[in-house]
C-alpha cells in the first residue's frame, strides 16, 4: 500500500490556481524528486504536505491516515529548507535537540539521540559550534540531523543544496541519499536541477506550471520523455521537425535526408512530427552500429574536456552531438563533412 498519497490536490491563491489536480502515490522508503523550473509549484506542494499551507482541494494521507485537518506539529514530518534555517543563537547540539525538547523527550534520551544524529552526519566533533562558525555544507548537514532527530515518518527537502558550491552539492547529495537509504525514510526532494534529480531519485515527478507532466524512474524520464516539456527540461536534446514521408513505414525527412524510425510516428503522411535525439546517441566512428545515418557539415566544435560537443548542419537542420574525448582521434573541424550514425531506436517521437 502506498505510504504517502496526494489525491486531486489543488491550490489557488485568490483567483490564481498554482497547483492543478496533482496526484501521486509514494511508497514507504521511496526517494521522490519534484523537478521543475522556478514557480511551477514545488514548494507549494511540499508546504501542503507539511501542513504549512492550506489545501484548496484534494486529500493528503500518510500511512492511510488523512492529514488534511492536522496541524504541522501533528504530522510528524521533518523538513529542510534551501536557506540555512538553523537557530543562529544555538549550538549544533541544541539545534539538533530542538524538536526532541519540544516533544518533551527525557534529557538522557535527548543526549543519546542527538549524538546518534551527529554521528550519522559525521559532525560529532562540532557539537559545540554555532552556525556562523560552520560552512554552508556543514550547516545543511546539521539541518538534516535536526529534521531527522524526532524520527519523522516523512522527510521533505526543499532545494537543500542550491545555495552550496558545485563540489559540495555533489558530495552532500550522495550523503543525503545514503542516510535516507540507511534510515529507510520516505523522502520528497525538491530541485530545479535535472542532474541532481536524475542522480539520486527512485522516481522523478517532472512538474510544469502546477501539473505533473511525467512521473517515472530517472531512466524512463531521460530515455522516454512523454512531453516536449519533459524532453527539453531534462538533459540536452535535439528537437527536430521532420516531415512524414510515409507513415506505414515510419519514413521521415530530416533536412535533405530520409530516415526510418522504429517508433510509430503517430500522424498521417504529409504531416510534421517532432523527433528528439540525445546528443550522446550519435557516433562518428567507422565501426559504430547504426541503422540511421545523416551526413552534414560541421558548423561548430567545442572541446569540453571529457566530451566534445559538435554542431552539424544537415540540409538546414542543426544537430548537436557529443563524442567522448580520445587523444588518438582528431576532433571534427568546422566545414568538415561527416556522417553521424545512430540507432533508429534512439530517435524519440514527441507527440505532445
Ligand atoms: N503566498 C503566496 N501568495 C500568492 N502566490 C503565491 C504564494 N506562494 C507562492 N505563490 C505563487 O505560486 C506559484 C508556485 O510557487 P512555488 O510553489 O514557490 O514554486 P517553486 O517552488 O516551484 O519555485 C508561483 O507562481 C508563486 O508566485
Ligand atoms: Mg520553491
Amino acid at each position: 500500500m502506498s505510504f504517502l498519497t496526494l489525491t486531486h490536490l489543488k491550490k489557488s491563491y485568490g483567483q490564481v490556481q498554482v497547483v492543478h489536480d496533482f496526484n501521486m502515490s509514494i511508497e514507504k522508503g521511496e526517494f521522490i524528486s519534484f523537478l521543475g523550473p522556478s514557480g511551477c509549484g514545488k514548494t507549494t506542494i511540499l508546504r501542503m504536505i507539511a501542513g504549512f499551507e492550506t489545501i484548496t482541494d484534494g486529500t493528503i494521507t500518510i500511512a492511510g491516515k488523512n492529514q488534511n485537518d492536522l496541524k504541522p506539529n501533528q504530522r510528524n514530518i521533518g523538513m529542510v529548507f534551501q536557506a540555512y534555517a538553523l537557530f543562529p543563537n544555538m549550538t549544533v547540539f541544541d539545534n539538533v535537540a530542538f524538536g526532541l525538547k519540544i516533544a518533551k523527550v527525557a534529557k538522557p534520551d535527548i543526549e543519546k539521540r542527538v549524538m546518534e544524529m551527529l554521528k550519522l552526519i559525521h559532525l560529532e566533533h562540532l557539537k559545540d559550534r554555532y552556525p556562523y562558525q560552520m560552512s554552508g555544507g556543514q550547516q545543511q548537514r546539521v539541518a538534516l540531523a535536526r529534521a531527522l532527530a524526532p524520527r519523522p515518518q516523512v522527510l521533505l527537502l526543499d532545494e537543500p543544496l542550491s545555495a552550496l558550491d558545485a563540489k559540495i552539492r555533489v558530495s552532500l547529495r550522495e550523503e543525503i541519499r545514503q542516510i535516507q537509504r540507511q534510515l529507510g525514510i520516505t523522502t520528497v526532494f525538491v530541485t530545479h536541477d535535472q542532474e541532481e534529480a536524475l542522480s539520486i531519485s527512485d522516481r522523478i515527478v517532472v512538474m510544469n506550471a502546477g501539473r505533473a507532466d511525467q512521473i517515472g524512474t530517472p531512466f524512463e524520464i531521460y530515455n522516454s520523455p512523454q512531453t516536449r516539456f519533459v524532453a527539453s527540461f531534462v538533459g540536452t536534446l535535439n528537437l527536430i521537425e521532420a516531415k512524414i514521408l510515409d507513415n506505414s513505414s515510419n519514413t521521415l525527412q530530416i533536412g535533405d535526408q530520409q530516415v526510418r524510425v522504429k517508433r510509430p510516428v503517430g500522424k498521417p503522411t504529409g504531416e510534421t512530427v517532432t523527433i528528439a535525439l540525445r546528443p550522446e546517441a550519435g557516433s562518428l566512428s567507422e565501426g559504430a552500429k547504426s541503422d540511421v545515418q545523416l551526413t552534414g557539415t560541421v558548423s561548430s566544435s567545442h572541446f569540453l574536456g571529457s566530451v566534445i560537443r559538435t554542431r552539424l548542419d544537415v540540409g538546414g537542420t542543426t544537430l548537436c552531438f557529443d563524442s567522448f574525448n580520445d587523444p588518438a582521434i582528431k576532433p571534427p573541424t568546422i566545414g568538415e563533412k561527416v556522417t553521424l550514425k545512430f540507432a533508429a531506436d534512439d530517435l524519440m517521437i514527441i507527440t505532445d
